[in-house]
């Protein structure tokens, strides 16, 4: 069989090395835990064509998974509303993930937990794919500079719009982020930390990879999913925290002024954490890191610290 081998010019050959595994990382692929290498995928897997499939971001802290229920209900909620069978169950991905955090040679880390549609024909149709596959990484995650969590980062709203959801709906935690990498881009041009997203009716929508939070004449509010945002386990976390200790808080629409006239702004995820915002499109947040934030920090750090 004739063979069109190519080799790739130098300079590019540079560029796609593979990128080295950290050593420390751990894997889980399909029922069994494998060297990082050994964790490969068929590229005709629609998770690879389409961005097929779904996952969850998970923190451990003390090599114990922080709000892993939580985790495990979002991505069975998001396989379910996009037809993709999960071949485990909820205890066995979750036995997985408290086994791998344990044997972790770092006591503090994140874990990626994966679900694509699984192997089809090239055509995007989901039927006749599968079965799902399943894979999970353990690895070391240093999200964002000590100097930007204690000083605040800068931001810019994206000109890309959140997709709308009637189009996708948010709450759908799926393989598909190029939205989000669209803003992301944005703001590595704008040589800024990260882009917040609006929605088209210009209604603040959420960050990157994140949910925000603002303090608006003294009141928290976070804006409602259906205006774009992510049903974050970071934002019902804080929220709750936030009513346990009097702390006023609302979920509703925030205008782009309204985001841009608050007192303070800052944005929660699992991997984030809580992040204080110093300044949208150069304009200085009044407060940051306020009070409210300074506050509700405090308090996560103990939650986490009860919970693992
Ligand atoms: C688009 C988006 N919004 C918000 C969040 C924050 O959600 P959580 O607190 O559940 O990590 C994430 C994190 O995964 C995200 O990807």
């Amino acid at each position: 069989m004739k063979q069109h081998p190519i080799k790739p010019k130098q300079a590019e050959a540079k560029k796609t090395e593979p990128k080295r595994t950290n050593p420390k990382t751990l894997c889980w692929m399909n029922g069994n835990q494998c060297n990082p290498e050994d964790a490969t995928l068929s590229i005709f897997d629609h998770g690879v064509l389409y961005g097929d499939g779904v996952f969850e971001g998970i923190r451990f802290y003390h090599h114990k998974p922080l709000l892993i229920d939580d985790h495990i209900e979002r991505l069975f909620t998001s396989a379910n509303s996009i037809d993709i069978p999960i071949p485990y169950s909820a205890t066995e991905l979750i036995d997985v993930m408290k086994s791998l955090s344990e044997q972790a040679s770092f006591s503090h880390g994140y874990i990626r937990l994966v679900v694509t549609r699984g192997v089809g024909a090239i055509g995007l149709n989901p039927i006749g794919c599968g079965p799902a596959n399943v894979f999970i990484i353990v690895t070391e995650l240093n999200m964002m500079p000590a100097q930007a969590l204690q000083h605040g980062i800068n931001t810019i709203i994206a000109t890309t719009k959140r997709i709308s959801p009637s189009a996708l709906d948010p709450k759908i935690k799926s393989l598909n982020y190029l939205n989000n990498i669209l803003a992301k881009q944005e703001a590595n041009k704008a040589n800024v930390d990260e882009a917040i997203l609006l929605n088209d009716q210009n209604n603040l929508a959420e960050a990157v990879a994140e949910n925000v939070f603002i303090v608006h004449r003294g009141t928290l509010i976070t804006p409602p999913c259906d205006d774009g945002a992510l049903n974050g386990i970071t934002r019902k976390t804080i929220l709750r925290l936030a009513q346990e200790s009097g702390i006023s808080c609302n979920i509703s629409s925030i205008s782009e002024a309204t985001l841009l006239a608050a007192e303070e702004v800052f944005l929660t995820g699992t991997g984030a954490e809580l992040i204080p915002v110093r300044s949208i499109n150069g304009k200085l947040i009044p407060h940051c890191p306020g009070p409210v934030f300074s506050t509700l920090q405090t308090l996560y750090v103990d939650f986490i610290e009860q919970q693992c």
